[in-house]
């Protein structure tokens, strides 16, 4: 790449400028002045610019994968435990995850290097639902969902209203779908539990209209060109 588009990709200056920067000396390759301005940077180049070291910006990724049980959604532990990043396997690119599954939940996480697509995201501000398939235990009833779709109070906070759906009852135990866009951390748990039905099992399903799918568990794909800027515009 050419040196004055690598500058300016690593957003120290504009193309222009980048090239008047050069002109005047004020950058360095390997620690020499570098006076020729269709320089091409190398791999393990080191490109300074009034003594600062610019770095490449990687190439934005971005993926889907099917979280397992028993990860951390982090990019390290220092319980040494596994984390979501361990899974991605082929991945060069340093991706981090877009909120956060507890260690004991399942499902689809999306995991990018692009810090403004992650925080977009995440915010609540933007309402994008994320979908949870929990079986807990008991029955669950119709009016326990009611109070769900008008939000609970479970302790440090009452949660916004959800879109609950009772899938079936089963042996002492009810499935239930439910949607909330905050996210707090805990939150679908605590809310069945402030309804006497705790967790036993809880898988997301779905973020926003970008469904799981056939993704198997612990695998992951990228997101496609319209899932990005689905979730962009969001
Ligand atoms: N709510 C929870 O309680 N746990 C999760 O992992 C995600 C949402």
């Amino acid at each position: 790449m050419r040196i004055n588009k690598y500058i300016a990709q690593a957003g120290v200056a504009s193309r222009r400028k980048a090239d008047e920067l050069i002109a005047s000396g004020k950058v360095k390759v390997n620690g020499s002045v570098m006076d020729v301005p269709g320089y091409d940077v190398q791999d393990g180049d080191i490109v300074t610019v009034e003594g600062k070291t610019i770095a490449e910006k990687e190439k934005p990724v971005y993926y889907l994968l099917n979280k397992p049980l028993g990860y951390i959604t982090s990019v390290s532990d220092d319980r040494e435990r596994l984390t979501v990043v361990d899974l991605m396997t082929d991945v060069t690119a340093r991706v981090f995850p877009v909120g956060r599954l507890d260690y004991n939940t399942s499902g689809i996480l999306i995991m990018t290097n692009d810090g403004d697509f992650a925080y977009h995201v995440s915010h609540p501000k933007h309402e994008i639902y994320k979908t949870y398939r929990a079986r807990v235990n008991g029955v669950f009833s119709e009016e326990k969902a009611r109070k769900l779709r008008k939000g609970v109070d479970v302790g440090p906070y009452v949660t916004k209203p959800a879109k609950v759906e009772i899938v079936k009852w089963d042996k002492g135990t009810t499935t239930v779908e439910v949607s909330i866009c905050e996210g707090k951390n805990h939150e679908v748990r605590d809310m069945f539990k402030t309804l006497g039905n705790p967790v036993l099992e809880l898988e997301r399903i779905a973020i926003g209209n970008i469904k799981i799918g056939r993704l198997l568990t612990g695998h992951y794909r990228k997101l496609t060109r319209e899932e990005i800027e689905y979730l962009r515009n969001a």
